[in-house]
């Protein structure tokens, strides 16, 4: 069922007065000029939820007008997974890319969960096929199979267990083996076995924004800025990871940020996120260097608006797949409960 939005997408007044409290908590990363085209869309948005029962979940790496201007909750993959399955509405607008909404739509399949656009992608889930999966457990019989979230459903389906960059580390440990095949990031899958004593098979999957940051890049932030702390996604390589003072989740990164408040951070992590960090740590100065996500910044408010007004693009997986996948993102959800977390 199609429901457009009477209102027109000026800034009015009206839209002004109402939007007020966003602008003002977003003013020092988005400018005037470019908040009189976003408000009229974060108003649009907020009443098409209301009227949908609807509910916004938006990664760390959304832009901030989407971050701050229309998200009901935030967080990482891990959050986002959780919510995903305790979260009270009708419809779950995903604002971050597929493998979430897939997430979203296993853990709720009573839910309606929209992608705001399907180019929204991943490189990481590109790279593996549930077809893999099986060649590598013939391979290798009887090695249990940890996927990172960051994958179809499909291939989350023919997994022991999913892992978020949040609790890998627990994740391969809560298993008791001394062997796991880790999939399909192979820089995360480094960073584990350099965390355990688990032998760790890899694939040779990347993300295409981390992969792209070098420790040369890192050593002359710091040469030049000596007081300087270096927050690393666990996505990078291990020469980045090496240079860094703390590897960590977003979620991880953005609580170290609050607990440290360091003079200067630099967050080694897609761009988004600074941006968005830095509208609660005014004090803080951040480097940012710029590596954007594609996939992630095909997520706009227009696409948002878009997908409330038509209902687009629901997210649908196959109910067997689903009952599968979902077994293993369980036992993931389930690691982290035993640790309070
Ligand atoms: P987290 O937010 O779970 O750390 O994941 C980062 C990422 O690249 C998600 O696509
Ligand atoms: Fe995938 Fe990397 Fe983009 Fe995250 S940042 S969605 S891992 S390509």
């Amino acid at each position: 069922m199609s429901l457009e939005v009477a209102r027109s997408l000026d800034y009015t007044p009206e839209v002004a007065l109402l939007t007020a409290p966003i602008r003002d908590r977003v003013r020092s990363v988005i400018p005037e000029v470019e908040w009189a085209v976003h408000a009229p869309y974060v108003a649009a948005i907020q009443e098409l939820k209301r009227r949908r029962n609807a509910v916004v979940l938006a990664h760390n790496y959304q832009t901030p007008e989407i971050f701050h201007g229309v998200a009901d909750f935030t967080g990482d993959s891990l959050a986002l997974a959780q919510q995903g399955a305790r979260v009270e509405a009708d419809v779950i607008v995903l604002a971050g890319v597929h493998f979430m909404a897939e997430t979203a739509k296993i853990l709720s399949p009573e839910k309606t969960v929209l992608i705001p656009d399907l180019r929204a992608g991943c490189s990481l889930a590109a790279s593996i096929t549930a077809a893999d999966i099986r060649l590598l457990r013939e391979r290798y019989p009887g090695v249990p199979v940890v996927t990172y979230v960051n994958t179809s459903a499909e291939v989350k389906a023919e997994s022991d267990i999913c892992c978020t960059s949040a609790n890998a580390v627990a994740v391969v440990e809560s298993l008791g083996v001394d062997r796991v095949i880790f999939l399909p990031d192979e820089y995360l899958g480094q960073y584990v076995a350099s965390q355990t004593k688990v032998e760790v098979i890899l694939w040779k999957g990347h993300c295409e924004v981390h992969e792209r940051f070098t420790g040369q890049e890192l050593r002359a932030y710091r040469a030049g800025q000596p007081d300087l702390l270096i927050l690393a996604h666990p996505e990078c390589p291990q020469d980045v990871l090496a240079e860094a003072d703390f590897v960590g989740s977003t979620a991880a990164m953005i609580r170290r940020v609050g607990e440290t408040r360091p003079r200067r951070v630099v967050m080694v992590t897609e761009c988004s996120m600074s941006d968005n960090v830095a509208v609660e740590f005014p004090d803080v100065e951040f480097v940012r260097p710029c590596n954007l996500c594609p996939h992630m910044k095909q997520i706009t408010l227009p696409r948002i608006l878009h997908a409330l007004e038509t209902m687009q693009h629901e997210v649908v997986v196959d109910p067997a797949v689903a009952l599968r996948a979902r077994g293993a993102v369980e036992r993931m959800l389930a690691v982290g409960r035993r640790e309070g977390k």
